[in-house]
């Protein structure tokens, strides 16, 4: 195996473009792969760029399909967000951008697998880890890690000390990431949370991304969105792909006063950052969704789901996607995903709300629920509280360290009647 060899997951930004001439001054050959993970952007172009730039090669090579068939299903089905709020869209992507590139290594015989992720956030450890899972044998370079550049500005100093100008205008400003799933802005104005920002104003730097092939439209009022086994294959009536449904919401609500979430995030290396995530089909999708679940999961299926939900998401989070965790995780989604079916109607105005659904497995009976008469016997409940407090509490307790009930001896918490003090009411049998 040639260690010259460089594949290095190029997407045409600055960081992965200071990195092309880098390798170059150290002597190694460079082999850009730009992985389609949905970005609004002409990969041919940034392969003529890497070539400009020097590299040996540059591929296109497409993720789309193998993150529909693996993770974007599931990440609709459990709502999967991390912290609850973010929807994860970078962290879906890293582990398939790595996939691809490990493949073209392979290609070529062997090859040093490099990325342009910086030391201090989860991007590097999400493509190290895959690295590690897939193709352990095949070194890692990580100039961040190794060059001189303390940041931004420097990189734009050093390509142009290369002869190389370009538009690096918005970067300047912003860190994005873009894929099929959100859009990501974090860094410049964004980055402190003690600094107020001006959100419609960030929104209006990258207001021409995102868009697909379809035109903003937020005047719908409302969309249906029908599932089956956690995943949408209805949109109004009509079928439609995943891909093409993910791809009509985004283009069409990302002008939504909804369509974002300005997070304040914890990174798994410990950073805190601000980021503001564009991501309104997966919004959409969630509040869906989560009625859905919440209509056909008995109760501690339902609360399993959550904690399915939170545990998929920082799997994907902290880069763990090729791991035995994640093997249990898919298992615990399918058998849950099988209960999701039905049509939900998703009100849009002033943000996402469920109005109605229409599912065959929803659990909700009229009989139970109703403030009404119906059958349902309120005398029940009354064992049903003696034998749940007595296994979660089981003994008076009072407030503000002043246990007077327990120290007299007596049952009765005070402001209870005599008649309804209940510690061991109902329990022993009066014959007893
Ligand atoms: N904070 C998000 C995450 O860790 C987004 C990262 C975006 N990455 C980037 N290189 N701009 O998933």
């Amino acid at each position: 195996m040639s260690v010259e060899k460089c594949v290095l997951a190029y997407s045409g930004g600055l960081d992965t473009s200071a990195i092309v001439p880098w390798l170059l001054e150290r002597g190694h050959e460079v082999h850009a792969v730009l992985v389609d993970v949905g970005q609004d952007e002409d990969l041919q172009a940034g392969c003529a760029k890497a070539l400009r730039l020097g590299a040996e090669t540059a591929v296109v090579r497409d993720a789309k399909p193998d993150m529909f068939a693996r993770v974007i299903p599931q990440a609709i089905a459990l709502g999967a967000t991390y912290e609850g709020v973010y929807r994860l869209g970078t962290a879906l992507a890293r582990p398939f951008i790595a996939l691809q590139q490990v493949g073209r290594a392979r290609e070529l015989g062997g090859a040093t697998l490099v990325h342009g992720a910086t030391g201090k956030g989860n991007d590097q450890v999400r493509f190290e880890f895959a690295y590690r899972s897939l193709s352990p044998e095949y070194p890692v370079l990580a100039p961040w890690k190794s060059w001189q550049f303390g940041g931004r500005q420097d990189l734009i100093a050093y390509l142009r000390s290369q002869g190389i100008e370009d538009d690096f205008a918005v970067e300047k400003n912003f860190s994005l990431d873009e894929n099929l799933w959100h859009l990501s802005v974090e860094g410049g104005v964004l980055e402190d949370p003690n600094a107020e920002v001006d959100v419609q104003q960030v929104l209006g730097t990258v207001a021409d991304r995102f868009a697909g092939d379809h035109a903003s439209d937020a005047s719908a009022k409302s969309v249906q969105i029908e599932f089956s086994h956690g995943v949408p294959v209805r949109m109004d009536g009509q079928s439609i792909e995943l891909p093409d449904l993910i791809g009509q919401l985004n283009g069409r609500f990302r002008h939504a006063p909804w369509a974002w979430d300005l997070v304040i995030e914890n990174r798994f290396t410990g950073v805190k950052s601000r980021g503001l995530y564009i991501n309104p089909a997966a919004k959409l999708l969630h509040v869906a969704v989560d009625a859905l679940a919440r209509s056909c999961l008995n109760k501690p299926t339902y609360d399993q789901y959550c904690d399915l939900g939170r545990a998929f998401a920082s799997m994907l989070y902290r880069g763990e996607y090729f791991s035995q965790q994640r093997l249990v995780l898919d298992a615990s989604a399918a058998a849950v995903m099988k209960r999701l079916n039905g049509a939900v109607t998703v009100q849009l105005d002033p943000l996402p709300y469920v109005s109605w659904l229409d599912a065959d497995d929803a659990m909700f009976r009229e009989d139970l629920a109703t403030f009404e008469k119906s059958d349902f016997s309120h005398q029940d409940a009354k064992g049903f509280i003696n034998l749940s407090w007595l296994s979660r509490i089981g003994r008076p307790f009072v407030e503000g360290g002043h246990a007077d009930a327990m120290e007299t001896g007596t049952d009765a918490a005070p402001g209870i009647r005599e008649d309804e003090s209940v510690p061991d009411g109902g329990l022993v049998s009066s014959s007893a």
